[in-house]
């Protein structure tokens, strides 16, 4: 894309891998050396998107079958885009999105059925086709990000979060194999131990560490 100039990074990982966190300290990083940051997530970050994200994790009975949860999330990806994240890079911020298309492509396409293919057709309609610069995949074993979860959510999960844990398996797994399709773009991060570790290694990656 010609007019994007900023730096386009995504934090992406199953439940309870910390990505909000990181996302977090990764933004305050780049702010304290003087970046523009744009800090946001998905679904949501524009106010038509959070809409979305609360008829998705809290939709009406008797829920969204698989094809219509996709395209509910490439809608809210596309006003994501379009209002938010292209603007953000064309005035060249940074901007840290915690989740963006590959969650589409694990939760919804490895995990719950869908094409690639047909995800990857609604993310050109929708968004210009756009994909981070550099996507973090947070990996953690399912047992450590579950007891992190109970930790913070007591339990309570959303709809998608709730689904059981053989489909966040499948989750994993797509995640995995996405990174390894696209090695260019992705960088595998391993999100055990301390918050402040993890922060170092994503540092470290975007070749930031050397400027802490
Ligand atoms: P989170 O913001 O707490 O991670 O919650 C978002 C939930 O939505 C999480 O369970 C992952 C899910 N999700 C998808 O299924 N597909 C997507 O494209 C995105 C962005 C999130």
């Amino acid at each position: 894309m010609n007019d994007v100039v900023g730096r386009f990074v995504a934090l992406e990982g199953g439940e309870g891998v910390g990505k909000s966190t990181q996302a977090r300290l990764l933004a305050d990083a780049l702010k304290a050396r003087g970046f523009e940051v744009v800090l946001t997530r998905e679904p949501g970050g524009t106010p038509g998107a959070e809409a979305v994200r609360g008829l998705l994790l809290d939709p009406p009975a008797p829920g969204w079958h698989a094809a219509a949860e996709a395209l509910l999330f490439a809608a809210a990806r596309a006003d994501h885009v379009e209002r938010a994240i292209r603007p953000a890079l064309a005035r060249g911020a940074w901007v840290i999105c915690d989740r963006f298309l590959d969650s589409s492509r694990a939760y919804q396409g490895g995990a719950g059925g869908m094409l690639d293919a047909d995800l990857l057709q609604l993310h050109r309609i929708g968004s210009g086709g756009l994909l981070p610069d550099v996507t973090l995949l947070l990996e953690l074993p399912a047992i450590l990000a579950e007891q992190r979860l109970a930790r913070r959510d007591g339990g309570a999960s959303d709809a998608i979060g709730g689904r059981g844990a053989s489909y966040h398996g499948r989750v994993a797994l797509t995640f995995a194999d996405l990174a390894d399709a696209e090695p260019d773009r992705f960088c595998r991060i391993d999100a055990g131990g301390a918050e402040s570790e993890v922060h170092r290694r994503i540092l470290q990656t975007l070749g930031l560490a050397s400027e802490c």
